[in-house]
């Protein structure tokens, strides 16, 4: 017996073989991490040819069978013309979107329960991550200005498929707005209608911290 098994220390060829355990342990972790790296940065294919592909390889798991917009049928709403109204205003707010980073301009328009219509466009900063998406300028401008209760939001992009909103102008929207008709379109028209309910499904609400 060694002097180190018998102070009940490990030998030292188990100690050594340990050792280089370790380190070949280290040494496939760094490669595999720059692998990560280098795929990543050889991932530069333009945003719609990434979708697309990653959509066929599985990759991108986001169902957007979802966000296929249900045609408007022109006489299923008794609201038609409200909405066409409420479209010609987001397609009016439209054109003041401060978008120079992205040159994506949204507006959005947001009738009260007494028939006004408050619009608003997206407002983009240097910084990026201050940008403001257009349904909450009109939100914020309609709240400030006393509003409070609203029936239907238009939102108007220049789009082949429709603009939905965002996630977090949706959690804005539920806390002031409620279950409200939100209706996306582009410079064609309105192209869809949904409740917010179904675009924010199980949403953290005020009722929840009671
Ligand atoms: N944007 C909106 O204003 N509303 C939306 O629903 C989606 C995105 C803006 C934010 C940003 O200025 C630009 O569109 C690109 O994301």
């Amino acid at each position: 017996m060694s002097d180190s098994e018998r102070k009940g220390e490990w030998p030292v060829e188990e100690r050594r073989r340990q050792r280089e355990r370790r380190a070949g342990e280290r040494r496939r972790g760094a490669d595999r991490r720059s692998k990560a790296v280098a795929e990543i940065q050889g991932e530069r294919r333009s945003g719609q040819e990434r979708r697309d592909t990653d959509r066929r390889t599985g990759r991108d798991r986001r169902n957007e069978a979802e966000w296929q917009p249900v045609p408007i049928e022109l006489t299923a709403s008794a609201n038609f013309d409200a909405e066409m109204a409420l479209i010609a205003a987001a397609t009016d707010a439209r054109t003041h979107a401060r978008a120079a980073y992205s040159n994506f301009q949204v507006g959005a328009a947001l009738e009260t329960s007494d028939g006004q219509v408050i619009g608003g466009c997206n407002i983009e900063n240097a910084t990026y991550g201050l940008t403001l998406c257009a349904e909450r300028v009109a939100l914020v401008k309609a709240l400030s200005d006393g509003h409070a209760v609203f029936t239907r939001m238009a939102i108007v992009a220049d789009t082949g498929e429709p603009t939905p909103p965002c996630g977090p102008c949706r959690q804005l929207l539920w806390e002031y707005c409620g279950d409200i008709d939100i209706i996306v379109g582009n410079l064609n028209g309105p192209a869809g209608r949904y409740r917010l309910s179904s675009l924010l499904p199980m949403p953290f609400d005020a009722r929840l911290l009671r």
